[in-house]
């Protein structure tokens, strides 16, 4: 017995040494000194050993025990301590790395263009005037002279919504004219006002989206004319493409304006000589505008002996779009971070 106990305290003590980890380690200890362990199970044979040599085995069995703790022990530091090494070394942070970089917010090249436009309408002495989304049929069609049934209501693909608490029927706002008549209702010229904003049309493909934006703008006092419309316009041209264009006024409809114009301006991809943006014509199609109907004066309770108008729409995404020379209207509301940091401006 005597040799066995010899025996067994050499395997549980080399074992000691090969352990590599915290958890081989309680392995071996389980092994030997555990309730079903090498030791334990050698000494309940004790019982069969003469009993003169059992106090002599059983203090053998009690020195292997203790040197093998004293081994454990010293062991389980060093592993301890070699773990903690490795942890340490595995979250080491190094802090002479370069800082991670914040990306830094920017203005989206609508909003920018929004800004451009207002700004010089702005130093033109125009007051900035908004208007709900959510419209009136009167003040989206009916008051700028666009009855029901009239042909004119077929150029706005409208999105119609549940009538209102009143009972009327309201609709999301095709275009930014509204604006007009509410800032116009209950004011009196001299009037001189630009109204961007959000309106909705029930159309969507590669160059509509159902929602998109305008800016209105439009003039009322003694003796506005045509004239004043045109420089006015030719000037904002010039200054938001920061270029001496060819412009020109081609005569069109709007119900609300009398008499109406489509604006165009020379392309600025070929310089007029012809491309497929301008489709070879030379020209860009940019704004709609034209003098205020007397009908609409009238609607809104300005002396149309006394007053006249002006007033233009113009289309936020297709002015963003030359001008910053996007060639795809979706990326506009993508929200792809890679599109928006090519085009935005901090
Ligand atoms: N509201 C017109 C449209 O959306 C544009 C326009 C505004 C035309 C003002 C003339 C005067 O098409």
């Amino acid at each position: 017995m005597r040799q066995q106990l010899e025996q067994l305290s050499h395997v549980a003590e080399s074992e000691l040494t090969q352990a590599t980890t915290l958890t081989d380690l309680e392995q071996v200890r389980i092994r030997f000194l555990g309730r079903k362990g090498t030791l334990t199970q050698l000494l309940r044979g004790l019982s069969s050993v003469d009993p003169a040599e059992r106090p002599l085995i059983g203090d053998l069995a009690n020195r292997i025990k203790e040197s093998f703790n004293q081994a454990h022990a010293a062991r389980l530091e060093t592993l301890q301590q070699q773990e903690l090494e490795t942890s340490l070394r595995r979250e080491a942070v190094d802090v002479t790395l370069p800082g991670r970089d914040r990306l830094p917010g920017g203005i989206h090249p609508l909003t920018r263009a929004v800004e451009e436009i207002s700004g010089f309408f702005r130093h033109a002495g125009f007051v900035t005037a908004t208007g709900p989304e959510v419209e009136s049929d009167w003040h989206n069609f009916e008051a700028l002279n666009i009855p029901a049934d009239h042909p004119a209501r077929d150029m706005h693909d409208t999105f119609y919504l549940p009538p209102g608490p009143d009972g009327r029927r309201r609709v999301l706002r095709t275009h930014t004219s509204p604006v007009q008549i509410r800032f116009m209702e209950g004011r009196q010229p001299p009037l001189r006002v630009i109204a961007p904003g959000r309106v909705y049309r029930c159309d969507s493909d590669i160059t509509h989206t159902p929602m998109f934006h305008q800016v209105e703008g439009f003039m009322v006092d003694k003796g506005v004319s045509f004239g004043h419309l045109k420089g006015l316009l030719e000037a904002f041209l010039r200054h938001f493409f920061a270029r001496d264009l060819p412009v020109r006024f081609r005569p069109s409809f709007f119900p609300f304006t009398e008499p109406s114009a489509e604006v165009d301006m020379g392309c600025i991809f070929c310089q007029a000589r012809g491309c497929r943006i301008c489709k070879g014509s030379g020209w860009i199609e940019v704004l709609g505008c034209g003098m205020i109907h007397p009908v609409v004066l009238k609607n809104v309770g300005i002396d149309r002996e006394v007053y006249s108008g002006f007033a233009f729409g113009l289309g936020v995404e297709r002015m963003a779009m030359l001008k910053y020379r996007i060639d795809d209207l979706r990326t506009l509301f993508d929200n792809d971070t890679r599109f928006l940091r090519l085009h935005a401006t901090v």
